[in-house]
């Protein structure tokens, strides 16, 4: 019998990945599927990246590179931060890694151990809670409530900020809700983090440039106050569409720097050679692939908010940023989980329950709209037809 560390019973898993794969087997045996499950655009990178990154490969670039990413892609990082948010980054302070949960995971196995607490959103990307914990650290959730816009106040975290207190996450606008934290709550918990020097600030801002309504992002690097123990996580997955090249990055805090390049150079050498420069070309090249690609979710945004607010049972409120719609389905009579699994078996419509992304997510379904106007059609009518079927217009318990 063979024995595993005891902190592998502490990993969790991402339930896109299982429901994709379940909706990948359905689909090889004919069942017509249509799937909202999966996070990441349904746009190719944009063709100068591509070219970039060929070229690169054409001209020679296939051995390692430093392990913190080679320097012109670290200065375009700086740089791109400089013109979005005209805040000072020292490219010395940035790790480039084969995507941001790669940064997040380094983030949490550099400050989590047991006897600490890591504070984080709920429901969220479910890596966060799963790496918190694998770390040794207790996590703390913060629940993001619909009333609140998916939100929090400044003070439910401040509440929570003990001794303990190691990190707390924030990620805005957030995966599954589609929220986008209030400025206003910012600016008070900033000032609430004076009292608390000893607590580092993780900002996940990976959907940063998907927000909607004309609105800006606002980032957590503008805030002085709090960069010597803030770490940014960012990437290219969700705003240039390029999940499968894995590539994302942090800004650390000067001291925690060095801690992070070691885990890299111990854990991945270096992110490909080649696709660093396809990295750069995103930064620096044109933008409106990247634009086209944001004006087409924000129009399916309208037309998958106003589909599910047609369904009996069902409500949602705009999301604020992000490709995700997380409908409140508590009058359907179903709990997540379960319509979750009707909806694929019987539906064919893959989505994801609330609760893969934490216990705040029960009564909530997640559905990604990167993808066709089409497909949200269909995928809305299908749930149309699986709720009359179910005779759902009456609050009734839940069922299991
Ligand atoms: C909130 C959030 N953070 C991080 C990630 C990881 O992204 P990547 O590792 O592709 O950069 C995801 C992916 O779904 C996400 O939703």
């Amino acid at each position: 019998m063979i024995d595993v560390a005891a902190r592998m019973h502490r990993l969790g898993t991402e339930g896109a990945f299982e429901v994709l794969a379940k909706a990948q087997a359905l689909a090889a045996t004919g069942k017509s599927i249509v799937n909202l499950c999966i996070g990441q655009p349904d746009f190719p990178p944009p063709s100068h990246v591509i070219e970039a990154a060929e070229k690169a490969w054409r001209d020679g670039h296939h051995g390692y590179t430093p392990a913190p990413g080679i320097l012109p892609l670290r200065e375009a990082v700086a740089g791109d931060l400089h013109r979005r948010f005209n805040v000072q980054v020292d490219p010395g302070d940035i790790t480039v890694t084969p995507g941001s949960k790669v940064a997040l995971f380094f983030a949490l196995q550099i400050l989590g151990e047991p006897g600490t607490e890591i504070i984080h959103p709920n429901p969220a990307y479910p890596g966060y809670e799963s790496l918190i914990s694998y770390s040794g650290a207790t996590p703390i959730p913060i629940p993001l409530i619909e009333e609140r816009g998916f939100s929090f106040e400044a003070d439910d975290i401040l509440t929570r900020i003990g001794p303990r207190t190691r990190a707390i996450i924030l990620n805005s606008p957030a995966n599954p809700t589609g929220g986008v934290i209030d400025r206003g709550e910012l600016d008070k918990l900033v000032a609430g983090l004076a009292d608390f020097p000893h607590v580092v600030v993780i900002s996940d801002e990976i959907y940063g440039r998907i927000i909607y309504d004309g609105k800006a992002h606002h980032t957590l690097l503008s805030y002085e106050s709090i960069r010597d123990r803030l770490i940014l996580l960012d990437g290219w997955s969700k705003g240039f569409a390029m999940t499968g090249w894995r590539l994302g990055y942090a800004v650390w805090p000067k001291v925690l720097v060095e801690h992070a390049n070691r885990l890299a150079i111990n854990c991945h050498s270096c992110v490909a050679n080649a696709v660093q420069y396809g990295g750069i070309a995103a930064l620096e090249g044109p933008m409106d692939e990247v634009n086209a690609m944001n004006a087409a979710f924000e129009q399916r945004r309208h037309v998958i908010v106003d589909r599910l607010n047609s369904l009996p049972g069902i409500s949602c409120v705009n999301p604020a940023g992000a490709f995700y719609a997380f409908p409140n389905i508590k009058h359907t009579g179903f709990n997540a989980a379960v319509l979750q699994r009707q909806l694929l078996e019987q539906e064919g419509v893959a989505g994801l329950a609330g609760t893969s992304f934490g216990v705040w997510g029960e009564g909530y379904l997640r559905f990604s709209y990167a993808a066709s106007i089409e497909q949200i059609e269909e995928a809305m009518a299908r749930v149309g037809r699986f709720l009359d079927r179910n005779a759902v217009r009456r609050p009734a318990a839940l069922r299991s």
